[in-house]
């Protein structure tokens, strides 16, 4: 069965899911703190354990040879990092790409969604989980909600294909926003996504079963007040698709507790260290890092080590909010 995998020529695993999406992760730092993500005193890597803008390109470029043709560049917060619009343009122009994509959590958007567009990025995910300053400031714990509301408006000129919102929702903090959020979506003419909360990662100040929302929870608040039309649609991502009548805005729901989605799973991710994790939900994972740094690195090597990395992609994840986390690395480490 190992070798039926390694020797074909796209990727594909053990449950004959095809991979055509990497997530990559092109630092664990950020400028946000937010409360599901981090723990307050967050340590981060030292920059020699970090892949160099090279190394990331390599390997995008390995994963478009074996047939990938989406590719999301995450973080941390990937533009905190130097020299990242210069690595997308780079991605970007690589042949058989259908598209790139960014998730952000808005912040330096002001600055860069021009040059970000420019780049070549086709579509932007930016987190937002409150419309009010300082409840913006509390779930961060030190982010300035105007600057990513410009950083919005600046993405809305920049004249990306699609704009999509990210609100991960808590009981008891931002459920209540569930609406205004939607109506923000709609009056800006851009999609939004709700998600539950993952347990990646232990974080303090806040109690992740106490404070889980469903996806069905919200979708009852939304429907005393929007029509929701279930559409087909995918972007090839997790989110359940609804159209809101009336309007040119689509409401996901990426529900990992309420409704697995592991049996169309059709990505891996790439940590800022360079792990290629084969699920965002398990431990399985092969170091790149080694083969990039190799001294008879090639881009074969670095091929076949991803080929025979679909061998152990795990059949699903199972989360459960009332344990300790059984997966210690924090989000920002693999991106979301
Ligand atoms: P689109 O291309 O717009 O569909 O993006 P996306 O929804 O795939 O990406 P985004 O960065 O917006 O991710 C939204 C949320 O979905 C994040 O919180 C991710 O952690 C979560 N997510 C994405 N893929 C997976 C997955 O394979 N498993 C789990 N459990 N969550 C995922
Ligand atoms: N569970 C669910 N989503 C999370 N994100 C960060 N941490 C978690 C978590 N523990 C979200 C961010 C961002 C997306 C990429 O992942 O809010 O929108
Ligand atoms: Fe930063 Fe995103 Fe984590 Fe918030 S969720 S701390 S914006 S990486």
């Amino acid at each position: 069965m190992e070798n039926a995998v390694a020797n074909t020529p796209q990727l594909t695993d053990r449950f004959g899911r095809r991979v055509s999406y990497v997530r990559v992760s092109i630092t664990d730092r950020c400028d946000l703190r937010c409360l599901y993500c981090m723990s307050e005193d967050m340590r981060f890597l030292p920059r020699p354990q970090i892949l160099t803008l090279e190394e990331i390109h390599r390997v995008c470029e390995a994963f478009v040879a074996l047939g990938v043709d989406k590719i999301r560049i995450t973080g941390g917060e990937p533009l905190v990092r130097r020299g990242a619009v210069d690595l997308m343009a780079g991605i970007a122009r690589l042949p058989g790409l259908r598209e790139l994509v960014l998730s952000s959590n808005g912040t330096r958007l002001a600055e860069l969604a021009g040059d970000i567009r420019a780049a070549g990025v086709r579509r932007i995910n930016i987190s937002l989980d409150s419309l009010d300053p300082q409840r913006f400031r509390q779930l961060t714990r030190v982010g300035d909600l105007a600057r990513v509301l410009d950083g919005i408006e600046a993405a809305l000129k920049a004249g990306f294909e699609r704009i999509k919102i990210n609100a991960v929702i808590l009981r008891g903090r931002n459920h209540d926003e569930v609406v205004s959020l939607t109506r923000f979506a709609i009056d800006h003419g851009i999609d939004i996504s709700f998600i539950e909360e993952m347990p990646l990662g232990h974080v303090d100040g806040h109690d992740r079963a106490e404070e889980f929302y469903s996806s069905d929870a919200i979708r009852r608040d939304l429907e005393q007040v929007f029509e929701l039309l279930p559409s087909p649609e995918t972007t090839g991502g997790p989110s359940r698709y609804f159209r809101i009548a009336g309007s040119a805005s689509r409401v996901g729901f990426i529900s990992p507790h309420s409704h697995n989605f592991c049996g169309s799973c059709n990505r891996v991710r790439v940590t800022a260290e360079g792990r290629l994790l084969l699920c965002l939900g398990n431990e399985h994972a092969v170091e790149l890092k080694d083969v990039l740094r190799a001294e008879q690195a090639s881009a074969e090597a670095l091929k076949a080590t991803i080929r025979n990395a679909m061998a152990i992609k795990p059949e699903r994840h199972h989360f459960d909010l009332e344990a300790q986390p059984v997966i210690l690395r924090h989000m920002n480490a693999t991106g979301g």
